[in-house]
């Protein structure tokens, strides 16, 4: 499953749509004045970047992700920022000692993971105690499209939850993960992210794609897909149409 819609172009698109979201999940990084600090399923590395810039020098920000493409992208886009870098491997098996790391980050890693447990482990052994985890994560279950249509709004939020996305669910899941794991003082925050036309559901949400996908594996019928797609239509033509969707950023502490 989770055949990848995602490239370096839509990061940096959604990296410019959740600028907001990604400032707040920084913060709690803010008293951190010397060490490394790994930001997990870095991407293009916008983040490794802006935390880089935000911590100063004695900071060694380190981006870390399986994809060599999107590693290839990082390190070129960062070229002349000394206090990061990037290292190409699995949040699996993380190239850090026991209790070195002093801050770990990530953002929209969990839901594609195929054994988050593992990760969980992996990064409460290389993060110092009191030291800070954040995670930003997508609630797919509360896609929100606003038409009168809520029978097919519903299996859409299924087909990304329980069928699309590895683990879709991973968002709703991240209180109980992280105190399973050890991790202390979990603290949650949510943002609601919003589309108004549909070319920008298109753009971040990958709304055509979507339905196309789910109309051809037949999980919408023929009628359904052809409903939907008029009320979309409509909405957006008459200067209503509302897509939204909630994020949630978790803090915790080893
Ligand atoms: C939706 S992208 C988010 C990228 C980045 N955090 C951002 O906010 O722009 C998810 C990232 O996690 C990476 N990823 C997924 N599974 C991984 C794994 N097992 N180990 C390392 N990276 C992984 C992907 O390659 C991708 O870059």
């Amino acid at each position: 499953m989770d055949t990848k819609h995602y490239g370096a172009g839509y990061l940096q698109d959604t990296g410019d749509f959740l600028k907001q979201l990604k400032m707040h999940s920084y913060s709690p990084f803010e008293t951190i004045i010397e060490g490394v600090v790994a930001d997990l399923g870095c991407g293009t590395g916008i983040d490794a970047v802006n935390l880089a810039n935000r911590l100063g020098s004695a900071v060694q920000v380190v981006g870390v992700d399986h994809d060599a493409t999107l590693i290839d992208h990082a390190k070129s886009a960062s070229k002349g920022i000394s206090n990061v870098s990037f290292i190409r491997g699995e949040v699996y098996q993380l190239d850090f000692k026991d209790e070195s790391v002093s801050g770990v980050r990530m953002e929209r890693l969990v839901q594609h993971l195929t054994a988050p447990q593992d990760m969980f482990r992996e990064v409460y052994r290389v993060l110092r105690k009191g030291q800070p985890l954040v995670i930003v994560e997508t609630i797919w279950n509360s896609l929100t499209f606003y038409t009168q249509h809520v029978a097919i709004e519903a299996k859409i939020c299924h087909y990304l939850t329980a069928e699309k996305v590895n683990n879709g669910w991973a968002g709703n899941k991240l209180t109980t993960d992280l105190l399973a794991n050890g991790f202390q003082e979990v603290q949650l925050q949510t943002f609601n992210m919003v589309t108004r036309s549909r070319e920008e559901a298109s753009r971040y949400l990958f709304l055509d794609k979507i339905l196309l996908e789910m109309f051809e594996k037949g999980k919408l019928s023929q009628a359904e897909y052809d409903n939907f797609q008029l009320a979309l239509n409509q909405l957006d033509e008459s200067g209503c149409f509302l897509v939204s969707m909630n994020l949630v950023i978790a803090q915790a502490k080893k």
